[in-house]
């Protein structure tokens, strides 16, 4: 496997892991190493590895045959739940990764609108098709091109430059930048997609209005607005951001937290827009909706619908930030918590970040070493301050709190005093790193 590993995100030079198992919310590595799991595989472990009410269902059902190529009733209610707890979502479709949910969703609202163009914010990962990988994560700020003209920049060789200009990057709470996009290039804009938090840049927050702007802006032009609650979906609450911050969009994707970990995913929007399907855009899929993915989310929802498990991950998130915040605040250091505190960033910085651009300016070698020394004391946030920390359910039941803001506490010191004696930083391979090409900026 180039780089050891089957995802260049995994591929981590000398401190890549090798998973044996996980159980509740930990994790070993395959040397025995027993660790505090904060990246529960990106965010999809909601309930925690391994949940017996979920497997137990995915087993008895997957019993009766896996994949049909053909329509089950698994399907059918894990979709009926997705509506009914949504509210507003009038269709939708079941895929087998988040990248296939959000390339979709792209696709139904170009096929919907007639128009080319779609608009992503900087910063956000949408997944791995080429239409996504566009001004993701460079480290390099300065490569994203002019703050009021932002250049589409693809992540690594193979993107066609045909396909990265019809991405337009905008800059996320930034209404004016978004709006001067709109007013040039309006009549070919499809649809604005948005991680309603930044997930993959720190978890940073929409400030107050901004989806409310984004979505009459949108209205405005005759553009669609799309949630990729791949992170965020049944996670911050039940019903998602759209419910969090009280904004509807017109398509949604879903993925991680609908399956406790199971390769479940799904684009959803409202009739009127999914009415393309299945007459006019393609979709389809050979696991597309296949048992053992449906199942696992008829168990999850059921359980997300009916428990306070949300609550209790809530609870956890709040608790944390509590102890952490008491110990780097102790240190006398700089200190933002960014996102939900079911998925929260730490950020060694004055001023609270509003756009990915801000990042540069945190003291990221910082948390770079500090969540290094995590690991090698027992805890497993993501070694890229960029990623934020994960909750699951399992980790209220096991009362994880103390031990990780004492292993926080720890590795902090360390961090601080190799620095104070001159030694440099312990630096994460990182996910900015590698080649970045530039699409010729548009005007
Ligand atoms: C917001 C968002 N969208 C899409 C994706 C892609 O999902 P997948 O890795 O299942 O293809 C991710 C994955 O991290 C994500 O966080």
């Amino acid at each position: 496997m180039p780089g050891g590993t089957d995802s260049n995100f995994r591929a981590w030079g000398d401190d890549t892991v090798y998973v044996d198992r996980g159980q509740g919310g930990r994790v070993w590595d395959i040397d025995g190493n027993e660790y505090i799991d904060l990246r529960l595989g990106y965010g999809p472990v909601i309930l925690g590895h391994g949940d017996a009410r979920v497997d137990d269902h995915v087993n008895e059902r997957m019993r009766r045959g896996v994949s049909f190529s053909l329509t089950s009733e698994d399907e059918v209610e894990a979709m009926e739940l997705i509506k009914q707890m949504t509210g507003w979502v009038g269709k939708a479709r079941m895929t087998v990764s988040g990248t296939e949910a959000t390339m979709h969703a792209m696709r139904v609202a170009r096929g919907y609108t007639g128009r080319n163009k779609i608009v992503k914010f900087e910063g956000q990962y949408h997944g791995v098709h080429d239409y996504a990988l566009i001004s993701v994560t460079p480290n390099d700020m300065s490569e994203l091109g002019d703050e009021d003209n932002p250049v589409a920049l693809a992540w690594g060789r193979g993107i066609p430059e045909a396909v990265s200009r019809t991405v337009i990057p905008a800059r996320f709470n930034r209404v004016d930048v978004l709006r001067r996009i709109f007013e040039r290039d309006g009549h070919d804009i499809a649809a604005v997609i948005v991680e309603p938090i930044l997930g993959n840049a720190q978890a940073i927050l929409p400030r107050e209005g901004f989806h409310e702007e984004m979505r009459a802006l949108t209205r405005e032009f005759g553009a669609l607005l799309i949630f990729d609650e791949v992170k965020t979906g049944f996670r911050i609450a039940r019903g998602g951001a759209a419910e969090y911050f009280g904004v509807t969009p017109d398509l949604v994707t879903y993925a991680k937290a609908i399956g406790n970990g199971y390769p479940a995913a799904c684009f959803a929007g409202t009739d009127e827009v999914m009415s393309v399907l299945p007459d006019k855009v393609s979709h389809g899929g050979t696991y597309a909706g296949n048992r053992v993915a449906a199942a696992a989310v008829v168990a999850t929802l059921k359980i997300l619908r009916d428990t306070d498990a949300l609550a209790s991950i809530h609870q956890v998130g709040r608790a944390l930030q509590a102890g952490l915040a008491e110990v780097i605040s102790e240190r006398g250091l700089p200190y933002v918590f960014t996102g939900h505190p079911a998925m929260f960033g730490i950020m060694f910085t004055e001023t609270a970040p509003n756009e990915y651009r801000d990042w540069a300016n945190s003291d990221h070698d910082l948390y770079d070493a500090v969540a290094m020394g995590m690991h090698a004391r027992g805890a497993m946030p993501e070694p890229d301050s960029r990623e934020p920390w994960f909750i699951c359910e399992a980790h209220a039941r096991e009362d994880i709190v103390d031990r990780v803001v004492s292993i926080f506490a720890d590795s902090l010191d360390a961090a601080l005093e190799s620095r104070a004696a001159g030694a440099n930083d312990h630096h994460f391979l990182g996910m900015g790193t590698g080649e970045h090409v530039a699409a010729t900026p548009t005007s």
